[in-house]
């Protein structure tokens, strides 16, 4: 089986996660070229620890990235750094000729993401995405088949997001994600946005103009040495949009990013009404596919267990359940079959949507900041 050698840069929550899929590739009956971990950075060498004890695969660690990007045994990066670190070293990935799947927001600000951008310019020939896995339920793959078959009729309106609700304890220390100088301007929406906009950017779906109500509901939190500080980041942002469709109709959609929803654990969701049909999905619900049946002018719910039916085949039987890991496993298959020049049916986000992110998303600081409707160019 041909292999992709990867290095991973920020051995934390997400370079795990990485690592248990690239753990567990026997998992897809397609041919598929299999990650193999050669090289690990990180500042904390616990954490590399864990990727030493796991993966003997591992011949390489270091705490300077740049020493990473030097070696030829390595195909490909997996980077998973606070936002803060997004612009400089997902360009030098680049740079480097490396194959990249960055995190979101793929730059703190749209600043960086140009950088990012630029970089991508001069080597046009890796391949470079951001990671965002939740498109990936089998429930929400059914959905995409829908708008892609025009089932849902003249679009009436759409609403996507992506809610927590852990910062409602106010004493939870503050930590990188909740300061701006680490987390970024975009708050909550830099952390959550791209979930929400992966499904309607690649429907075409891109906002027009946008308005925003941002909260930082919890102003200050406690830190590592039991004092209270500043926590400017803004915990929920709503985001209300209009988007035209391909036959130039108008039609609102709501993007809501929560940290602080009330019983929200780890909510994504989306919901399309249409005049002819409509849909949701929700992970709080993973294997129910929920949508419409008219009944003359009466429309009533239904609800189907969709199963473990991927969009990349795996041993798993049909009847069983699929979950966040799974859905980490789909996008990581995605990214290495685009690696190999092949096109799966719904590919990662791209660089060219991440900059639309960050147009929606300074649109909506702006929106908020002067309380009115921005245009987005
Ligand atoms: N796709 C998702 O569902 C998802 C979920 C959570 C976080 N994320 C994203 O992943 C990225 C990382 O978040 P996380 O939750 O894994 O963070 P984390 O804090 O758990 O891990 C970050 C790691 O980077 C290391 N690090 C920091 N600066 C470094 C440097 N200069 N060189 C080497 N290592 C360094 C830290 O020691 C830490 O181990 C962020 O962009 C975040 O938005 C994505």
């Amino acid at each position: 089986m041909k292999k992709v050698r990867f290095g991973i840069i920020g051995c934390g929550l997400m370079g795990k996660e990485f690592a248990s899929a690239a753990a567990r590739w026997c998992h897809f009956t397609e041919d598929i070229a299999k990650p193999e971990i050669v090289g690990v950075c990180d500042f904390s060498e616990a954490a590399m620890d864990w990727f030493s004890k796991n993966f003997d695969t591992v011949v390489f660690r270091t705490n300077d990235y740049k020493e990473l990007l030097k070696r030829d045994d390595i195909d490909a990066i997996y980077c998973a750094l606070p936002h803060n670190l997004h612009g400089q070293v997902y360009s030098d990935i680049i740079g480097a000729g490396k194959h990249l799947l960055g995190e979101k927001p793929f730059g703190i600000d749209q600043a960086a993401n140009k950088q990012i951008m630029e970089a991508l310019k001069n080597h046009p020939e890796v391949v470079v995405r951001c990671a965002s896995e939740f498109p990936y339920y089998p429930a929400c793959q059914q959905l995409i088949k829908w708008i892609k078959e025009g089932k849902f009729g003249r679009i009436i309106e759409v609403r996507t997001g992506f809610c927590h609700s852990s910062d409602m304890d106010l004493t939870k220390p503050i930590n990188w994600k909740r300061m701006v100088e680490i987390n970024g301007e975009y708050g909550c929406m830099g952390d959550l946005g791209i979930h929400t906009q992966h499904v309607p950017f690649r429907m075409g779906w891109m906002p027009k103009r946008v308005y925003a109500n941002l909260s930082n509901i919890a102003k200050e939190r406690v830190d590592k040495n039991g004092n209270m500080v500043p926590c400017e980041t803004w915990d929920n942002a709503v985001l209300s949009c209009q988007v035209e469709d391909e036959n130039g109709n108008e039609f609102p959609m709501f993007m809501e990013t929560k940290r602080m929803k009330p019983g929200a654990t780890d909510e994504w969701y989306i919901r399309v009404e249409g005049l002819d049909c409509s849909a949701k999905f929700s992970t709080d619900d993973p294997n129910g596919f929920y949508y419409t049946e008219s009944w003359g002018k009466e429309q009533g719910w239904c609800r189907i267990n969709v199963g473990y039916h991927t969009m990349i085949p795996t041993i798993t039987g049909g009847i069983f359940e699929f979950g966040f890991t799974d859905a980490i496993l789909q996008m990581w298959g995605a990214f290495i079959q685009e690696i190999e020049g092949k096109t799966p049916e719904f590919g990662c986000f791209t660089p060219e949507e991440s900059a639309l992110s960050h147009k929606l998303l300074t649109a909506a600081l702006q929106s908020y900041k002067e309380k009115r409707v921005v245009e987005i160019e």
